[in-house]
């Protein structure tokens, strides 16, 4: 831990929103009166008819319910779109980078309007209405913009499946939340080679009986792809035939705005609901003041749409805010190691936001292809995703941002919707590795593990008292699941999974996954969801998976192995293991190391013992603690002989 200090510079104090006297009172004030705090705050976005309800909120883990504006109604495209044409119509609302740096081009907010309309009569002439579900599996190209605004145009609800997942998950995501439209494009382009895009879809829908009616696919690259007359049609064709006008419909604060499956402990990945009013108000509100967004500025954030970063902090916290917001298609290494800060120069990117990962992987080429580019027009740096380690920290702060910039290290969950625990960059002083003070209206508490919350500088497992407006609100038809996920572990109080340290000064200092959720390269992967494909494969008896410390991913996944009778676990099945892997889940999930063990250490009552497991992958074998309750004590010393990496 470091305990390095970085005040905020004096010109940050000035020119930004947010100072420390403005940011000690406003936070008092949402605490201590959050229905005055969000009446006013939720006035940001442009109500079609102004709520007079602000918070009705239950943690109760029996009848969990929240709900935030619920008498006022809106559209999230009307506030993302329509309400700039006035005042910036010709500004650009969207500036695309192509994986090729020769491919460029920039959208304005009229251009935006007209886009977004022409796509959401063609959703309208497929037969979405409101309420219906749209799946979404594209590239990072302007129409995943485009679509997802079109659909909260038209009351669609969308569930965005990153293009890295493969057929099967593709499969799953569609099934669970029964799309009739499924959007794709014929192949993505990352560090210049293809992603057949199209022909995942077309395995996935074949897996999916007669779910899906009509799949519409965006030309991005022009490569040969099959087609399924009747139900395949393409974006450009089908855009052309309809009006660019297509008035938004009106919705309820509360109606869902959309979905995103997302990895837990157990089971498959659930679908977080996000909805429209409190979702909105809460992406913009952190948008504008943790990046201290002011009119004019060039502002990237390097996620992709397939995660809750993209949604909040590429599409709807940037656009509802009328900024102006860059979409990276490609990878940080193509066609250099320069590109993130390349791009930096063609644009003139003022602030930027990107994931630890990233950074350690740049580190690792060295300072020149940094130092070779310009970064004159960076201001403030971001990360998200994973615990930064303090030498990431300093590197990105020393070389990227030349001791200019400070660094936002934003700490949140995709149920969180938005940033709940983050530095305001004229208002907080840094500590490298420190997310530091909570948001507006958000209150974490650290409790034990009993439940009891501590008070002062201490260690334990986060948990937030209380709702903030960008909240989940259930899992996708399993509201039992939600509850039971994220409010039963401590009743009354929603648990993040994550452990946590406060210090003297009252920073977090968030430490990690304390559930069996692995953090890859700042994508969230279920343990489970990894066990559950191996052992669907024919050679494989068992599996137990668990995340080990890596020094570019932040975790790697460290699979162990028994297979079954008979089967010689050779140095072949561990690399079809691995692809196999790739092949159910994606290449996200791919094992770091398979270790082939005889047995796996388990209680007398078949329980699969994961803190040993997880101490022998993290090469710590002098802590095992007790292994004398294991149903056979010697596997333990098999695994240790064998360990693999
Ligand atoms: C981790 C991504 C430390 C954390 C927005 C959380 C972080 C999980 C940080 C959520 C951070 C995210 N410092 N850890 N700044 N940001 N995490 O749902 O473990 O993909 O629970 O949302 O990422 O991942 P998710």
């Amino acid at each position: 831990m470091s305990e390095k200090v970085y005040p905020v510079p004096a010109e940050w104090e000035n020119r930004a929103f947010i100072n420390d006297a403005k940011y000690k009172e406003l936070y008092a004030k949402s605490v201590s009166d959050p229905e005055a705090f969000w009446a006013e705050h939720g006035k940001r976005i442009d109500w079609i008819k102004p709520f007079t309800k602000v918070k009705h909120t239950s943690f109760d883990p029996h009848n969990v319910s929240i709900k935030w504006f619920e008498d006022g109604t809106t559209n999230v495209s009307l506030n993302c779109v329509d309400r700039h044409l006035a005042t910036r119509g010709d500004q650009v609302a969207i500036i695309w980078e192509g994986d090729n740096p020769d491919d460029s081009k920039k959208i304005t907010y009229k251009q935006l309007h007209e886009e977004v309309s022409r796509f959401a009569n063609v959703l309208k002439a497929k037969g979405v209405a409101k309420g219906d579900t749209v799946t979404i599996y594209l590239p990072m190209i302007p129409e995943a913009a485009y679509a997802m605004l079109a659909c909260a145009r038209v009351g669609a609800v969308h569930s965005i499946v990153f293009g890295g997942f493969s057929p099967d998950s593709l499969a799953g995501r569609i099934e669970g939340c029964k799309s009739k439209v499924v959007i794709t494009a014929d192949e993505g382009l990352r560090g210049g080679r293809k992603v057949p895009l199209k022909a995942n879809a077309d395995a996935a829908i074949a897996k999916t009986g007669d779910i899906v009616k009509t799949q519409i696919v965006v030309k991005r690259t022009g490569g040969k792809v099959a087609w399924s007359e009747g139900r395949d049609v393409w974006w450009h064709e089908e855009t052309a035939k309809v009006s660019a006008d297509c008035p938004p419909t009106e919705m309820n604060a509360e109606d869902p705005l959309f979905i995103l499956y997302t990895s837990g402990s157990t089971g498959a990945p659930k679908g977080v609901v996000h909805c429209t009013g409190g979702y909105l108000v809460y992406a913009a509100m952190t948008h504008q003041y943790v990046f201290d967004y002011h009119d004019g500025d060039i502002y990237w954030c390097t996620a992709d749409v397939g995660w809750v970063t993209g949604h909040s902090y590429i599409v709807y916290g940037p656009l509802a805010n009328g900024a102006t917001t860059l979409m990276f298609e490609g990878i940080p290494n193509y066609p250099s190691i320069s590109r993130f800060w390349d791009v930096v120069d063609k644009h003139g990117v003022n602030i930027f936001y990107t994931a630890p990962t990233a950074i350690r992987s740049l580190m690792g080429a060295g300072e020149e292809p940094v130092k070779k580019t310009s970064r004159k027009t960076l201001r403030l740096l971001g990360s998200v995703g994973e615990p930064i380690n303090p030498e990431a920290w300093e590197w990105y702060h020393r070389v990227v941002g030349e001791d200019r910039c400070p660094i936002v290290d934003t700490w949140w969950q995709t149920e969180t919707g938005g940033i709940l625990i983050t530095p305001l960059p004229g208002a907080t002083k840094l500590k490298p590795g420190s997310a530091t003070r909570p948001f507006f209206g958000v209150q974490p508490q650290v409790v034990d593990a009993n439940g009891g919350v501590i008070e002062g500088p201490c260690e334990g497992n986060l948990v937030i008292a209380d709702s903030w407006p960008g909240q989940m609100r259930t899992v996708y038809g399993d509201h039992e699941r939600f509850q039971q996920t994220y409010f039963s572990t401590y009743p009354g109080k929603y648990f993040t999974g994550d452990g946590c340290r406060r210090d003297a000064d009252g920073f977090y200092w968030i430490t990690g996954r304390v559930d069996d959720v692995i953090n890859v390269s700042g994508h969230r992967m279920g343990t489970a969801e990894v066990e559950s494909a191996l052992v669907a494969h024919p050679a494989v008896s068992e599996a137990a998976v668990v995340g080990y410390p890596h020094d570019l991913k932040g975790q790697g996944i460290y699979a162990y192995v028994t297979v079954m009778e008979g089967i010689e676990p050779t140095e072949e099945l561990r690399k079809e293991l691995v692809a196999w892997v790739r092949k159910e889940i994606g290449p996200i999930a791919s094992p770091d190391v398979v270790q082939f063990a005889p047995g796996l250490p388990k209680t007398r009552s078949g329980k699969i013992m994961r803190r040993i497991l997880r101490k022998i992958a993290e090469n710590e074998f002098g802590s095992l603690g007790d292994t004398s309750t294991l149903a056979d004590p010697t596997v333990v010393d098999d695994l240790i002989a064998n360990r693999g990496g």
